[in-house]
């Protein structure tokens, strides 16, 4: 397939793609997304096979203005109005009880669908003048890391969909958090930058987090307790051709275990690659993880070792998400 490669000036031309059953991978705030009529199962379909992704799991829908959640869902309770009057646009998905008209192919056949309003001009021009929600999960081929800049997409899906919108790089770099809100406690399912901590002071009461963000052996992923209960927590995901390492403890601890592991590696003759972020800068570390990860791919590394940054339940923890994902569990601690 021939993708056309746009830019922000070409926006009504890809919301006629969009309208037309056809595929637009473009810009939000958090990462690339690869967008469909969400309300068109054929479209939708050619998504899951253009990334190469399993069809049980479920996709994100976006809107350009947030009434248009009415399309999607019936009704409204206080704690939802509250947090799209918060965090909209944003990097906040809500999961609420779908409409019938939502077809199972967007949800991966769940009562629920995962909405959200992005905070970024391209991304709500293009649905506003697609004049449909727009389905779109991380616009990746399957199992890689989420893209945060144009050439990423590029990358992965020149030649597989009908057009590619070039914008800026993301400003987040880490999808959005996802909040399951059909229920009756508030549960975060994916960590993100909006902490439940932030959600907690919006809507004045706790919300829980899904247990399965917790693990971080892979023998838990077994583990009935841990089964994650947003379908695409399972697969594995945002690996790096290379191995990878993440090393955690105290900072002096994992440098100088970063150093011995580098040292011998490398005199065996592998190229090493190092992701370590300034302590505490989680913000930074959320915004560059997934752009080191390719970098490293395309320098063609061995071994990438990572610091494992500490944070239980704030920005860190979200990298930490998908650091411990991308290293596939494999951790030391010095
Ligand atoms: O920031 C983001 O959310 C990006 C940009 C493009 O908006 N999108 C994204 O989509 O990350 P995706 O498909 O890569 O991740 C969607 C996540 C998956 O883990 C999926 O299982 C979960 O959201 N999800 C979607 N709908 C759900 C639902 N109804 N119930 C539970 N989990 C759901
Ligand atoms: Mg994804």
């Amino acid at each position: 397939m021939d993708t056309k490669l746009l830019t922000e000036k070409d926006i009504k031309e890809a919301a006629k793609i969009i309208k037309n059953g056809g595929l637009v991978a473009f810009p939000t705030e958090t990462v690339y997304g690869l967008g469909a009529d969400a309300l068109n199962p054929e479209a939708v379909a050619k998504v899951y096979e253009a990334k190469g992704r399993p069809s049980d799991n479920p996709m994100i829908v976006h809107i350009g203005k947030a009434s248009n959640i009415g399309e999607l869902t019936p009704r409204l309770n206080s704690d939802i109005v509250t947090l799209i009057e918060n965090f909209w646009p944003g990097p906040l998905t809500l999961v609420v009880k779908r409409k019938p008209s939502v077809p199972d192919r967007t949800t991966g056949g769940l009562d629920t669908v995962g909405v959200r309003m992005p905070d970024s001009p391209i991304a709500l021009d293009l649905i506003n003048w697609s004049g449909c929600p727009i389905a779109a999960p991380s616009a990746n081929l399957s199992g890689k890391p989420s893209p945060t800049r144009a050439v990423d997409v590029i990358e992965d899906l020149k030649g597989k969909v009908d057009a590619i919108i070039q914008g800026p790089d993301c400003r987040v770099g880490i999808e959005s958090t996802v909040l399951d809100v059909s229920g009756e406690t508030p549960t975060i399912l994916r960590p993100g930058i909006i902490t439940p901590e932030s959600i907690e002071a919006a809507i004045g009461k706790k919300v829980a987090v899904d247990p399965a963000l917790y693990i971080n052996r892979p023998r838990d992923v077994n583990d009935e307790e841990f089964k994650p209960k947003s379908p695409g927590m399972k697969y594995r995901h945002y690996a790096p051709k290379a191995d990878m390492i993440v090393i955690e403890g105290g900072r002096d601890k994992v440098k100088a275990e970063i150093e011995r592991l580098r040292g011998l590696n490398e005199r065996m003759g592998n190229k090493v690659g190092v992701i370590l972020f300034e302590e505490k800068a989680f913000i930074e570390a959320a915004h560059d993880f997934f752009a080191r990860l390719r970098d490293l791919d395309r320098e063609d590394v061995d071994l990438i070792l990572a610091g494992a940054l500490s944070d239980t339940d704030g920005v860190g923890f979200a990298v930490m998400n998908r650091m411990l994902k991308s290293a596939g569990y494999n951790i030391v601690r010095v």
